[in-house]
């Protein structure tokens, strides 16, 4: 189990029935039901060369996990499942399986690869909220958790923009980075430019208020 893991099994609670779409080898799905961290614990995936390692891996835990072979929802007509684990995939693919997700799933962890600000817009124009948001470090890699409800939870441009994430050292990687694009931008590409430094100016007052915290 590394970090990441161990991080979206944070979000998961007792009460909680879930499906760890996306699951790969199951490793979640099998700490969840090891720990008895949860109330039931499905696995699926889309790849039936994963799910054969998932099945093998649960098989030699001697645990008892149903799996799918399902894209997203798409197999799965498990009214119990009221949670659901998407992690390790990209933001289209998020957003691909949520607009399957049939109502009895009123909560989502997720862990998109990529792209979260336009992650965070498109769940908000879906009508999903984001009630609490982490990023953790590991393998010299930052991971965002997204918990997310249908019920409704207050956004602006820069928690859309950035998150709700209370991590000085992440937002001091992100402002760094933008640093990085900065000084690769040729001076005569002013409005390039502008951008990269208006998003060091608004990192820089959440790091702020960070540390003010
Ligand atoms: C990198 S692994 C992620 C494993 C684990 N969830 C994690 O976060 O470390 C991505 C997995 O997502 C699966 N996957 C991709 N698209 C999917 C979809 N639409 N429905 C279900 N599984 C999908 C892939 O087959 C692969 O096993």
């Amino acid at each position: 189990m590394n970090n990441k893991l161990k991080a979206l099994a944070s979000f998961v609670e007792k009460k909680d029935t879930v499906l760890d779409t996306c699951t790969d080898h199951a490793y979640l799905a099998i700490y969840l039901k090891r720990n008895q961290l949860c109330r039931e614990v499905y696995a699926s995936d889309i790849n039936i060369n994963a799910l054969n390692i998932a099945r093998k891996n649960i098989e030699v835990s001697h645990l008892k996990i149903d799996t799918y072979l399902s894209d997203g929802f798409k197999n799965i007509d498990n009214k119990k499942i009221d949670t659901v684990v998407i992690a390790g995939v990209g933001a289209s693919t998020v957003l691909h399986i949520i607009d399957f997700a049939p109502s009895n799933i009123k909560k989502f962890i997720i862990s998109s690869n990529n792209d979260l600000a336009k992650l965070r817009k498109e769940l908000l124009k879906r009508k999903y909220f984001i009630k609490k948001e982490e990023v953790i470090y590991d393998a010299k890699k930052y991971y965002d958790i997204m918990l997310v409800t249908r019920n409704k939870v207050k956004e602006n441009r820069l928690t859309l923009k950035y998150g709700k994430i209370n991590n000085h050292e992440y937002y001091l990687f992100l402002q760094d980075k933008e640093r990085k694009i900065l000084a690769k931008i040729p001076l005569k590409n002013i409005f390039q430019r502008l951008r990269h430094m208006k998003n060091i100016y608004e990192l820089n007052k959440i790091i702020k208020r960070i540390s003010e915290d």
